[in-house]
């Protein structure tokens, strides 16, 4: 089974209005049409969902959030629900981010609820994945990957897989620099693709894409996206300038027969 490739950009925190319509603008001249072998996203901060989507508009990039509730509508200040999310043109969202785990405190009981919100909201989503330093260091990368896995997909049924995109990020390889060597991200990647396959059955772990995530740049892109296992790239930092995403691109380009 042939997996199309997926490049997404997470902007984070990042860029402001005119350079976000600028990077935007670029990558749309540059991905008119669809490519068979690669998907591109690019997921901007709330606020420029907008201006992207325009400047994106009659191009094969398809446009994510990087977050969205774990509630439909009502009282809950400062929230975006994935169904505004669809509203505004996303196709997809990440959840379930390493930085939204630490930093935010987001469990994988709350990830579940947020993934249900988002698949019934008609939304792609972009499910992180990831060990601690510590932890790699302790041997429990495995254990930790199974237990977010379990936890974060709780309640999601095997027929909604097919909108469900797996991101492995070692967290310690997230802007720092350090990525994962090709042997750790296929090895993560393959435990991942097993544990579909018992959770769920072999045609979906076949089916579901993973992606890597953490220090993804254009020097290490292709030697990452060659691995059996890995389905293309969630690039943070170079996702920023187009002279450094394109390249991330081009490098899918080629890949699988595409
Ligand atoms: P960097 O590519 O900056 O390491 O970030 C990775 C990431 O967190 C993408 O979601």
């Amino acid at each position: 089974m042939t997996r199309q490739l997926m490049v997404a950009g997470n902007w984070k925190m990042n860029l402001d209005r005119n350079a976000g319509r600028a990077l935007c603008a670029g990558l749309a001249s540059q991905c008119r049409a669809a490519h068979p072998g690669v998907q591109v996203v690019v997921c901007p901060p709330f606020p420029y969902l907008g201006v992207a989507g325009e400047a994106l508009a009659g191009s094969a990039v398809e446009l994510g959030a990087q977050n969205s509730s774990n509630e439909v509508s009502g009282a809950f200040t400062g929230e975006v629900s994935a169904g505004m999310l669809a509203d505004v043109g996303c196709q997809w969202v990440i959840l379930g981010h390493s930085e939204r785990r630490t930093i935010f405190g987001e469990t994988d009981e709350l990830i579940s609820r947020k993934v249900d919100k988002a698949l019934a909201a008609g939304l792609g989503v972009l499910l992180c994945v990831g060990e601690l330093l510590a932890e790699r260091q302790s041997n429990q990368t495995e254990a930790v990957l199974d237990r977010q896995m379990a936890g974060s997909l709780a309640g999601i049924d095997a027929s909604r897989l097919n909108k469900v995109v797996i991101a492995y990020e070692p967290v310690w390889a997230i802007g720092t620099g350090l990525t994962a060597s090709t042997e750790q991200a296929q090895s993560a990647h393959k435990h991942l693709r097993e544990w579909l396959a018992a959770r769920y059955n072999r045609t979906v772990a076949d089916a579901t894409r993973i992606l890597y995530g953490g220090s993804v740049k254009p020097q290490n892109a292709r030697a990452l996206m060659e691995q059996p296992d890995v389905d293309g790239a969630l690039v943070g930092g170079a996702c920023l300038k187009l002279d450094d995403f394109l390249p991330i691109v081009e490098a899918a380009r080629g890949l699988r027969g595409a």
